[in-house]
């Protein structure tokens, strides 16, 4: 995802930017840029693409001297991913960095257009500069004007200005999107984590929401809503590996951490007004199609069951799941009136490109839902959906799934909307739910502490059964899954009403079953298949909103008015679970053995 480094200094400013946006790569983006005001002269490079052509644009270019300057690394959410919609953006005098959303930039790009402000890009983040130059013209101020601006912005940002109107300060601000500063000697820097300045500054401070201010001289003027304010820097790592896992143990746990966050930018720009939006697909994409194929593997197979309950219930359209490397030889029947959407976190599993060839070759439009642009499954498909997750690093995915259960959500009222399947007021509750799955991704420290003290009691046993019905039974593969990647465990996921057609012949005291109990989906024919269970002595880690009796554990979800609100916050408890045993069986929780990231062979 998007990245910000920014210096005031006397070194070489060009080096200090694109060395700080190398270290922030491994987020992901699509173009890069920096701004430098050295002199009074102003100076910016933008290039989309790895950081290689952005080098190579600047090869010429050194600043030494007293000056300031920013950098950013774009994963494109507004706008392609072009060198005008990449930053810094560029007002009359001025540039701008941003990381987050804007959410009322349409309301003040019209205000500024309305006074003949001219925007080059689609970006949100635009409007700040305009906005901070418009300001400036009625109060020649930097600061004062920095200040009118910020308090325009509705949303999500950490976001840095330069200008010439003040060419020896940083303007900041920080809402909602991490921000810090570095100190060194006679030099301040900026970032949007650790790992670009360390090595380089000693001390930092880490913004919190509703600061801003500006620097000047090595001093840093900071502000909040009660005014000036003060603040004590601490001692920066010193370890670069560990900055990259912000503190957490492992990438899995910062990625389970991550969901909360990244699912706004899964949404950011497609979850409008009263409607979903798909700005890349084309119009005519559903035009003479009657029913979906999705093709998958593993985790991406799980999110493509739960987007055929989404897809048929609320789109009312057949939806058929198959995993991809069964397809591939079954000699399937395919007809031209069959939208073949591919999953794929990475966009180069082989089983997942191959079926997609077949569809192609059977004449099938096609979709891909990735998180990797440019992937061979993304290039290879008629159009695509990125999940817009960042990278991620832990083998055993976790915010790709979450994102990818998103946009199949985001994806069936889309359709439904085509269709005209869903009407007003359900669409609006839809939407009101959806808007709410950031919150119901956070992890709360007291759920995580106990999930960590109850994870000891599930190290060994003959097996665990994760069981749910409907959405939930996807949700049970995935907990299952989830597990026997990083515990080595056996574990398996079932639909909860097959239990009493043969696998509750292994039930007793050792059989672990944890039960996803949601309130909004057949709770009564859920608890009692886990009731029969109970009865056979199986050990129940219940899941569920209402308190369970038969429980052995239980664990209490908060959610419980919209299926995909429990879900997700099901799904975060299953994650936690698989992590803890994992660690307390002292395995290597990213990279468990035999697995790969990405399976290119079939
Ligand atoms: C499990 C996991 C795998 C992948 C599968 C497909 O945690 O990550 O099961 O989901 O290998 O990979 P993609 O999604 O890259 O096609």
């Amino acid at each position: 995802m998007c990245g910000i480094v920014g210096y005031i200094g006397t070194k070489e400013k060009k080096e200090i930017l694109l060395d700080g946006l190398q270290e922030l790569e491994y987020r992901g983006y699509d173009s890069a840029g920096i701004a430098v005001i050295e002199n009074h002269h102003l100076e910016h490079f933008k290039a989309v693409g790895k950081l290689e052509n952005l080098r190579n644009k600047t090869k010429s270019y050194n600043s030494n001297g007293f000056g300031v300057s920013i950098g950013h690394t774009r994963w494109a959410t507004h706008g392609k991913p072009t060198e005008l919609n990449a930053h810094p953006h560029l007002g009359e005098f001025s540039f701008v960095v941003h990381n987050g959303i804007i959410e009322n930039y349409q309301e003040l790009k019209k205000e500024l257009q309305s006074q003949n402000v001219t925007f080059l890009s689609q970006t949100d983040t635009e409007t700040i500069v305009h906005l901070f130059e418009n300001y400036y013209k009625k109060t020649p101020n930097a600061f004062t004007a920095f200040t009118q601006t910020v308090s325009r912005l509705e949303g999500a940002y950490a976001t840095l200005l330069i200008t010439e109107a003040a060419p020896e300060a940083i303007f900041f601000a920080k809402n909602g999107s991490p921000m810090l500063i570095g100190f060194g000697e006679e030099e301040v820097y900026f970032a949007s984590s650790d790992t670009p300045i360390i090595g380089k500054a000693t001390e930092v401070y880490y913004l919190e929401d509703g600061e801003y201010g500006y620097t000047q001289n090595g001093t840093v003027f900071l502000f909040n809503a009660d005014g000036a304010k003060k603040f004590t820097t601490k001692a920066l790592a010193t370890d670069k590996a560990m900055a990259q896992k912000d503190g957490y143990r492992f990438f899995m746990e910062k990625e389970i951490y991550e969901q909360a966050h990244v699912m706004n930018d899964t949404m950011m720009g497609r979850v409008l007004d009263n409607r979903v939006y798909f700005e890349e697909l084309e119009n005519n994409l559903f035009d003479n199609i009657r029913a979906i194929k999705i093709c998958a593997c593993g985790t991406s197979y799980h999110a493509a069951l739960t987007g055929s309950y989404l897809l048929e219930r609320i789109a009312k359209i057949p939806c058929h799941v198959e995993i991809a490397s069964e397809f591939r030889y079954k000699e399937p029947l395919l007809h031209d009136d069959t939208l073949f959407i591919t999953i794929s976190q990475s966009g180069e599993t082989a089983d997942t490109l191959e079926a997609l060839k077949m569809a192609k070759r059977a004449g099938l439009k096609s979709l891909s839902i990735c998180n990797v642009d440019n992937s061979s499954i993304v290039r290879e498909s008629d159009q695509a959906i990125l999940t817009r997750a960042g990278i991620e690093k832990g083998v055993a995915s976790t915010k790709a799934f979450a994102t990818q259960s998103m946009v199949l959500w985001m994806l069936a009222l889309y359709v439904a909307q085509l269709r005209e399947a869903i009407d007003a007021d359900t669409l609006q509750q839809e939407l009101q739910a959806m808007r709410q799955t950031p919150k119901a991704l956070l992890v709360n420290d007291k759920l995580h502490e106990k999930i960590h003290r109850l994870s000891k009691r599930y190290l060994h046993g003959h097996g665990f059964f994760f069981i749910g019905r409907d959405l939930f039974y996807p949700l049970a593969l995935e907990g299952a899954l989830k597990l026997k990647e990083i515990s080595y465990r056996h574990a398996e996921g079932y639909p909860a009403g097959e239990m009493k057609h043969g696998p509750i012949a292994l039930a007793d005291s050792e059989l672990f079953t944890i039960a996803l109990m949601p309130k909004t989906l057949h709770y009564d024919k859920i608890k009692s298949n886990v009731e029969e269970l109970s009865a056979r002595d199986a050990t129940i880690l219940a899941i569920s909103p209402e308190p369970f009796e038969l429980a052995d554990d239980f664990i209490q979800t908060h959610y419980d008015e919209h299926p995909m609100l429990e879900f997700f916050e099901m799904m975060v408890v299953t994650q936690l679970l698989a992590l803890e045993v994992s660690i307390r069986l002292g395995n290597d929780v990213d990279m468990p053995r035999n697995l790969a990231k990405s399976v290119t062979v079939e």
